[in-house]
């Protein structure tokens, strides 16, 4: 590595009331270097890399860059200083085109002061090309194409703006695997032409693929940082979690009588045709599918939020009325958790009343008191092992992850005939993970049907007894979850 690092962050320290985010940590970056961080859910990630973006103006500590000291005041601080963050929640706007997204914030101008669109457009072509996204069409509304894409065009813009250093806050948590591979092309060209990037991701296969160098964060403090060839993912999940995992589920015990709890037929709408599965009692149906393959909006739609055209649901017994509503599917036994859960929590409002939400009418009142909704969301909350788990905390204080869980938790106060949850790991650490997952496997062991709606062969392979593949809205394979991997499954798609 060549001489000084660009980026020197000493001894940060950072605290949100009783709450120490961050505890005298360390960390550099070199320039054309790929630093990896990683850590559990709330290790402070996010917090360090807000404070090297110009997000948190308040911490100890000192922050060097090119051997000065700096005191950024505002990301926009940071952006002239060549330091760009691309954020774990997207911040692009679908409505605008292409081009707008990738000029958002610098819109190029005429002479005059109007929007110079010609200007725009030749060079956010230009740009496209030089990247390798020339398949991009620069006057399209974003919102036109997949999320991966959407996530892939606010990198690029972040790129475009100048950027030295660039932050990846879990860039490939929404993204296909074909997207994800574009994306660590895109990465690798960029290291060859000097740019330095910050990487954090829970993909730890990935981490050893892109990164040079890996920091390991735990409960605010620094673990260790290692060169990416002298360590492996094994040695990076106990520096992680500071303890061995026990990736093993719960066994699967056999519990079905053959009773069917929930039976789809034939259900087609704009995005999905002819789907139809069982799934019994004490089972597990995966369903897995590329980012786009309308595997998402089909489980929307069981739960009457997307609308369908023609087809049948019903659950224990009970014919669903045709596109019914979301309330009307919770009164019948099920519960769904989307796959973007952040849209569904209410931040401002207390963990217990994020889990009580669907619930109210239930707690005994309308207008349950404290007490009562605390006593009931208390043991889901703690089943899902919420960080930090004071119930009364706004969700929006919580570290990403934590918040997954919250999203969780609200489905296993009452519990549901069939619980449907997409994505039920993304986001997640690797001991949340296989807690998250365990939970689903004792749901099953209890003589309930779950639905696992995602993208992730390793979650869909680890808890299904039935896999299902879709592709292109269709369904192409309907196998046992047995002899199966990755690569059979992605093979299908
Ligand atoms: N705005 C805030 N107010 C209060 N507490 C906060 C705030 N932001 C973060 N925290 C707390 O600081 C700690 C670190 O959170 P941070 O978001 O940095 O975690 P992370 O490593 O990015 O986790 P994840 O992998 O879940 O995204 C957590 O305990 C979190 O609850
Ligand atoms: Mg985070």
């Amino acid at each position: 590595m060549n001489a000084a690092p660009i980026l020197q962050l000493q001894a940060i320290s950072k605290r949100f009331g009783t709450i120490q985010a961050l505890d005298q940590v360390d960390f550099d970056l070199y320039e054309g270097e790929i630093h990896a961080l990683v850590g559990e859910n709330g290790a402070g990630k996010s917090t360090l890399m807000r404070i090297l973006s110009g997000v948190y103006t308040e911490y100890e500590g000192e922050f060097l860059l090119d051997g000065k000291p700096v005191h950024l005041h505002s990301p926009h601080d940071a952006l002239d200083l060549g330091i760009g963050m691309i954020h774990q929640e997207l911040s692009v706007m679908p409505e605008l085109s292409v081009a707008e997204n990738l000029f958002l914030g610098r819109q190029l101008t005429t002479r005059w002061g109007t929007v110079d669109w010609k200007k725009m457009h030749n060079t956010a072509e230009q740009e496209l090309e030089r990247l390798g996204f020339s398949h991009l069409d620069v006057r399209q509304p974003l919102g036109n194409y997949s999320l991966g894409t959407q996530q892939v065009v606010e990198v690029l813009r972040t790129i475009i703006s100048g950027a030295r250093v660039i932050i990846m806050d879990e860039p490939t948590s929404a993204l296909s695997p074909a997207e994800v591979e574009r994306l660590i092309r895109l990465i690798d060209k960029l290291r060859e032409s000097k740019r330095s990037i910050i990487y954090i991701s829970h993909f730890l296969e990935e981490v050893m693929r892109v990164a040079d160098r890996v920091t390991v964060l735990r409960d605010g403090q620094k673990v260790a940082t290692l060169n990416a060839p002298e360590t492996n993912v094994n040695n990076l999940i106990s520096l992680i979690l500071g303890r061995e995992v026990n990736a093993t589920l719960p066994p699967a015990i056999s519990t079905s009588n053959g009773h069917t709890l929930m039976e789809v037929n034939h259900l087609t709408a704009d995005v999905f045709k002819d789907i139809s599965f069982t799934i019994n009692q004490g089972e597990v149906l995966g369903i897995y599918g590329a980012i786009g393959a309308g595997h998402f909006d089909l489980a929307r739609a069981l739960f009457g939020m997307y609308r369908f055209d023609t087809g049948t649901i019903t659950v224990d017994g009970h014919r669903f009325k045709p596109n019914h509503s979301a309330r009307y599917a919770i009164r019948h036994g099920l519960a769904f958790a989307t796959e973007s859960r952040r849209k569904s929590l209410l931040m401002e409002e207390a963990i217990y009343r994020n889990v009580t939400l669907p619930h109210l009418n239930r707690i005994g009142s309308l207008t349950p008191t404290q007490s009562q909704e605390l006593k009931v969301a208390a043991p889901a909350i703690h089943m899902v092992n919420v960080q930090p788990p004071d119930p009364l905390n706004p969700v929006g204080k919580l570290s990403g992850g934590n918040q997954q869980k919250v999203a969780i938790a609200r489905w296993l106060t009452f519990p549901p005939k069939v619980l449907v949850m997409s994505e039920p790991t993304r986001g997640m650490d690797v001991g949340a993970k296989s807690e998250v997952l365990s939970l689903l496997r004792n749901f099953r062991n209890q003589g309930y049907g779950v639905l696992v709606v995602s993208s992730e062969p390793e979650t869909i392979l680890t808890v299904s007894d039935r896999v299902i593949v879709m592709s292109h809205g269709h369904i192409v394979a309907h196998m046992e979850n047995k002899d199966l991997n990755k690569d059979v499954l992605m093979r299908l798609l």
